[in-house]
């Protein structure tokens, strides 16, 4: 799935420790971020806080080289070690887009250096870019960015964006906020989505009881990522990840 929705909200899989505009219109505080794929708009992004939006695209500036040089050295979203993030979305100004492709590259690498710096950040630091400008004429940003590494690189990180942002590239950015999150241990995440969701037995086939949770799609994953089955097996019917995989298999509400 290449569309991803950022939601501020209550709760989530991360908890936002810090919200800090940089430039232009700021976002309203929120306690947490959940992050969902999909195209259709979830539900809970209904009374979130702020809600933001972006797809994953093809290269447009990463010459054959540096592809290669990225690929080699760049790590995956995901990483046991890696509990903190930063999201950060940014639009660049009318003058950026006004420019033609050649110029936007030469001031993005020849002059501004975006990924010879960013390389020196690698494999600390893991990157997703997700894409805005093309999906509606309203989008608040032209991009959503999203970080994560581990707590020992955080000020790594911070070099890396006060680097970027005294670059020439930066010039066109007109609006940007930096959120800083960490991410919930899963016990902690299970027990709150515990408390607000309801939870029921349910017999499978004469085994085993198998906890049915009435999940968003959200928690399926965060099951999946964060292996949160492990906590199962302190209770007295225990869920191996192969029961609960096949339970969200025969309930939908997981998918
Ligand atoms: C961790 C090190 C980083 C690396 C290796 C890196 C690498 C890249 C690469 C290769 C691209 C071009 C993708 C393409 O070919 O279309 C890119 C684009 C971009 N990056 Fe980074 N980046 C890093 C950090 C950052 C940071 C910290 C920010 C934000 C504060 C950022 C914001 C962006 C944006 C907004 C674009 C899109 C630019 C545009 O299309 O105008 N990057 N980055």
């Amino acid at each position: 799935m290449r569309f991803y929705w950022f939601i501020g909200g209550d709760a989530g899989a991360w908890r936002i420790v810090k919200t800090q505009r940089i430039m232009g219109d700021p976002l309203p505080a929120a306690a947490g971020l959940q992050i969902i794929s999909g195209t259709a708009p979830p539900a809970e992004a209904s009374g979130a806080a702020w809600v933001v939006r972006g797809i994953t695209s093809n290269e447009r500036y990463s010459t054959r080289l540096e592809k290669g040089q990225l690929a080699a050295k760049q790590e995956g979203l995901g990483r046991p070690e890696a509990t903190r993030a930063a999201l950060i979305p940014l639009r660049k100004n009318a003058a950026w887009w006004g420019l033609t492709q050649d110029e936007r590259r030469s001031i993005f690498e020849a002059r501004s250096r975006h990924i010879e710096i960013g390389l020196r950040y690698l494999p600390a630091v893991a990157r997703r870019l997700h894409h805005c400008r093309d999906l509606g004429e309203n989008e608040p940003f032209d991009f959503i960015t999203w970080f994560e590494y581990a707590p020992s690189h955080e000020p790594a990180f911070n070099a890396l964006l006060a680097e970027l942002r005294a670059s020439e590239e930066w010039k066109y950015v007109e609006r940007e906020m930096d959120i800083r999150l960490v991410r919930v241990s899963p016990k902690d995440l299970l027990r709150r989505r515990c408390r607000s969701a309801s939870t029921s037995l349910h017999h499978s086939q004469g085994l085993r009881h198998l906890f049915h949770f009435k999940f968003s799609h959200s928690l399926a994953s965060d099951i999946n990522r964060l292996s949160i089955s492990k906590h199962f097996f302190r209770l007295k019917n225990p869920l191996s990840e192969i029961s609960l995989k096949r339970a969200s298999n025969q309930n939908n509400e997981y998918q």
